[in-house]
């Protein structure tokens, strides 16, 4: 068994696109995705049309829920550069999701079992920066799972830990956005990779043991970032440039 994990999309077909060129050209065809879609200065009508097409095994992220839990005049920035491009249908697949999912034998989840905002494999470290959390606080956020493969996203920082009882969580990191500024809590704090490539992992089940691989693809985002700089998204625009947070 083999499978692509892909999660944090927000909205960059073009980094969907190498993504899924990449994994078909490994010759995979099971693939799922974490959640957080279409949010973002992007092109999140591409993004969802295409995902609608590809029907894959879909769990909801924060940024997904919060385009359909609220009105418009109290979504977030990330949500308002979107929400004007998508129609009643687009917003009708994101509803529908569910907050967790089992498939191919895997969990899957955005941010932990119980949370789509929280973070499961990294916390907040010094210098307002994500560091990785210790084994007691991957485990007192497993939410009872038992599943041998635990996907995760939400955070954008790949990583790979081993639990006890032969488990594995895997967050293969964003698809679309490299860098950002999560200004939700005091201080804010920076998430930032330095690569610009489209992320994902590759997951495969060997003689009854996952293994994982974290995938870094190049592509051309000169078209995503002139859509997020004609948003007022400078730092969008920068980050799918260089993987740095300007
Ligand atoms: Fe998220």
């Amino acid at each position: 068994m083999t499978l692509a994990v892909l999660s944090d999309i927000h909205g960059n077909i073009a980094a969907l696109e190498a993504v899924l060129a990449d994994i078909d050209r490994r010759g995979i065809s099971n693939i799922v995705n974490l959640g957080d879609s279409l949010s973002g200065p992007f092109d999140g009508l591409a993004t969802a049309e295409r995902l609608i097409a590809l029907d894959l095994p879909t769990v909801s992220g924060n940024h997904d829920r919060q385009l359909v839990d609220r009105p418009k005049d109290q979504m977030g920035l990330w949500e308002a550069w979107v929400i004007d491009d998508l129609a009643p249908a687009h917003l009708d697949w994101i509803a529908a999701l569910p907050d967790t999912a089992e498939a191919f034998g895997a969990f899957l989840c955005h941010g932990t079992p119980e949370s789509d905002e929280e973070n499961w494999l990294d916390r907040r470290g010094p210098g307002e920066r994500l560091v990785a959390r210790d084994l007691d606080g991957v485990l007192a956020r497993d939410g009872g799972r038992r599943e041998r493969l635990l996907l995760c996203g939400h955070t954008h920082t790949p990583r790979v830990v081993r639990l006890p009882g032969d488990r594995m969580v895997v967050n293969p990191g964003s698809v679309g956005c490299p860098a950002y500024l999560d200004s939700r809590m005091e201080p804010n704090f920076i998430h930032q990779t330095g690569a610009p490539d489209a992320r994902y992992a590759i997951v495969e089940e060997r003689d009854g043991r996952w293994s994982a691989d974290l995938v870094a693809v190049p592509y051309d985002a000169s078209e995503m970032a002139a859509m997020a700089r004609a948003k007022g998204a400078e730092s969008w625009a920068q980050a799918v440039s260089d993987g740095w947070f300007a």
